[in-house]
């Protein structure tokens, strides 16, 4: 099939037909933010993260189709500050304490956080309190550093064939659910080799029995970037080990 032509920041990027803004960006090496998207599953566009300007109108990179001549404006100010405002947002929504957290080093927030250069949360911190999962006898899941990406949801329902995380609630009171008779995950088939295992871009899904194994410097986004490894979806590419 012919390749056709889009610009990103002026650069000319090739896409297939079919394709998103994000599949063509990604392809060409070219990162948009995100945190809600995994090229393995299908875009739900929650996040926002990935909006930019298409033409002048900004939609999000993620399920918005490629069209040839598209110029789409993506690492400019306006739409840096907006993502760094989401992010802002979502740190005091739940409780991201990265020092102490496992996924520290390995997390698409906090990477992400440090690509849009975030100095400070900026908003008041809601401090909620979510009572923690640890039934399981290898995962434990941590709600207060869910951000209702639905990763989980996608992986488990549409590769793992288990259906075992839901989203519960609406709006503000959005929350990611256990499917199973007493709401914990020790309660469901859930499986170290579940596809829904490995695929949290923050520290709520974590393994028990394996934190804290990469030292500092080795880390994920030690090493590079989040804007450089480019596929950020993939949290073990050029990881020791995750945890
Ligand atoms: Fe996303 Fe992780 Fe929350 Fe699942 S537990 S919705 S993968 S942040
Ligand atoms: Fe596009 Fe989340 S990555 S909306």
């Amino acid at each position: 099939m012919a390749q056709q032509i889009i610009t990103i920041d002026a650069q000319e990027v090739p896409f297939q037909e079919g394709q998103t803004i994000m599949d063509a960006a990604m392809s060409a090496g070219v990162y948009i933010p995100h945190l809600c998207h995994n090229p393995e599953f299908k875009p739900q566009g929650s996040c926002r993260l990935c909006t930019v300007e298409v033409n002048g109108k900004r939609m999000a990179a993620c399920t918005t189709k490629a069209i040839p001549g598209q110029e789409i404006q993506n690492n400019i100010s306006a739409l840096q500050e907006n993502r760094r405002a989401l992010i802002q947002m979502l740190f005091v929504e739940g409780n991201h304490i990265c020092p102490g957290c496992p996924k520290t080093g390995n997390c698409q927030l906090q990477a992400v956080a440090y690509y849009v250069g975030m100095l400070s949360s900026h908003y008041q911190h809601f401090y909620p309190y979510r009572e923690l999962d640890a039934s399981h006898p290898n995962y434990v899941v941590d709600f207060n550093r869910c951000i209702l990406c639905e990763l989980c949801v996608r992986a488990s329902r549409d590769v793992d064939g288990k259906n075992i995380f839901g989203i519960s609630g609406r709006g503000i009171k959005s929350h990611l659910v256990i499917n199973s008779t007493s709401g914990k995950l020790g309660d469901t088939d859930f499986n170290v080799d579940d596809r829904a295992a490995l695929v949290c871009p923050v520290g709520a899904i974590l393994r028990k029995r394996l934190r804290y194994t990469t030292p500092i410097g080795e880390r994920l986004y030690d090493q590079q970037p989040i804007n450089v490894v480019g596929d950020s979806t993939q949290p073990h590419a050029g990881a020791k080990k995750q945890w």
